[in-house]
């Protein structure tokens, strides 16, 4: 029988999801993007010169031109209305508007998957679909399977690596449809064999392998200091690390691993285990590449995975640069990562004096308040995830909610 499977998005994951899903049998793919002329120039492209997802080592997965196994759209309603699984597959900041788009139209024998979802896709979903009288189940992806980046608007994207493992967390609340092991088996059907779905069934200890303690940390010991002056040339990001960037990096990690311990004796029966140490993370991710694993700083400095990862940043017109503090070291990981661990630090009354001090520096480069005399304060939706913005105020609401 076929699957009416409805992609939102049009970015580099969007491509290479679009890709490996129409080519799995019985599979029937429509792309809903509705940003700018995405759709359009996606079709296009398609047409004019097929649609190829590169792996560099020759098994590249290819369409011939004129013969799509996929069609790419503005239309909402109809493509989420006939969808047997709904899947997103964009930057964070866009699930706000895109589940606002979708809730009042899918059948709650569909689930919404979060491809990635990152922390506090879960609640946010199910707050739509509630706010519709709806009972659906959702699925939450940590991270995108791949590091990808499009070399053609709509008809090549190269797929630089694949993970081999990646964690979802999932409320299955449906009665009839993809549901529970078989929305798992469905979604590890179209990513292929790698990487390996794994099932976190602790919605809070799924907010902590997100790890949003390694980005925003490594931005703060850069850039706190910083006289404003353009650079000549953008600074490494992993591999320039110094005794600062440690500081913060293992201060905000070791506060979460605290919030962690703080729950283990609190809520004996919920699994808090395997939350390592920054340094430990770092070399059970990297065990090959990185050349000397004696200390945090030696992993981030010769770590080959991290060869030439820079900043990121901005072109002045005299050709120099300036940090970006829009890109979604900032922009994603706090407001979607950092702001939620640290409500349920909040919830569970532990201090977090450096992930605060993050934050304080971090909302004046992303305008918002995030914080104030000390208190999270901040319940826009539209541009964060605290739990507390969607009614979660307490640790059990917290976990209730995504039951
Ligand atoms: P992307 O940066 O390619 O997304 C851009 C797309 O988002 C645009 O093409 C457009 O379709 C849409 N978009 C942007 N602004 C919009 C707006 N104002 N209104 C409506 N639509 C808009 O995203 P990508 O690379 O596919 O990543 C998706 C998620 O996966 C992100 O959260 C990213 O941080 C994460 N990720 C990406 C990796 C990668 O290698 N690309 C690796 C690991 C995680």
């Amino acid at each position: 029988k076929s699957c009416n499977i409805t992609i939102f998005g049009g970015g580099n994951g969007a491509h290479v999801l679009s890709g490996l899903s129409s080519d799995v049998v019985n599979a029937n793919v429509t792309v809903v993007d509705t940003f700018q002329d995405e759709a359009e120039r996606w079709t296009k492209a398609m047409a004019a010169n097929g649609f190829t997802v590169k792996y560099g080592n020759g098994k590249d997965l290819v369409q011939a031109p004129g013969k799509p196994k996929f069609t790419v759209t503005k239309e909402v309603q109809k493509n989420v209305e006939k969808a047997d699984v709904v899947i997103l597959c964009m930057p964070a900041f866009l699930h706000e508007m895109v589940l606002t788009s979708v809730a009042p139209y899918v059948p709650e024998t569909c689930p919404i998957v979060g491809l990635p979802g990152q922390p506090g896709f879960e609640y946010q979903a199910l707050f739509h679909l509630r706010q519709n009288g709806k009972k659906g189940s959702v699925m939450s992806i940590e991270t995108l399977p791949w590091a990808c980046r499009i070399a053609k608007y709509g008809q090549e994207v190269d797929v630089i690596g694949t993970k081999e493992c990646i964690y979802f967390s999932s409320v299955d609340q449906q009665s009839s449809g993809y549901v529970g092991a078989g929305l798992v088996q469905l979604i590890q059907t179209l990513l292929g064999a790698k990487p390996v779905l794994k099932r976190e069934e602790n919605i809070i200890k799924y907010t902590f392998l997100y790890r949003p303690t390694v980005h925003p940390p490594l931005m703060y010991a850069k850039w706190k200091n910083w006289d404003g002056k353009p650079l000549d040339a953008a600074p490494l990001f992993y591999q320039g690390a110094d005794e600062e960037a440690v500081k913060y990096l293992d201060g905000a990690t070791n506060e979460m691993i605290k919030i962690a311990d703080f729950l283990q004796t609190k809520y004996p029966d919920m699994d808090f285990s395997g939350i390592s140490s920054m340094q430990d993370c770092f070399i059970g991710e990297y065990p090959e590449q990185i050349k000397d694993k004696s200390t945090l700083l030696s992993c981030l400095k010769t770590n080959q995975a991290y060869d030439g990862l820079v900043h990121p940043m901005k072109k002045t017109d005299d050709g120099k640069f300036v940090p970006d503090f829009k890109y979604r070291y900032l922009m994603e990981d706090v407001p979607y990562g950092l702001l939620i661990i640290k409500q349920i630090a909040e919830m569970a009354g532990v201090a977090t004096p450096i992930i605060d001090e993050i934050i304080l520096w971090a909302q004046t480069k992303l305008d918002a308040e995030y914080l104030k005399d000390g208190k999270l304060c901040f319940v826009d939706r539209k541009h964060g995830r605290i739990p507390m913005a969607f009614g979660i105020k307490t640790l059990e609401e917290f976990v209730n909610y995504c039951k």
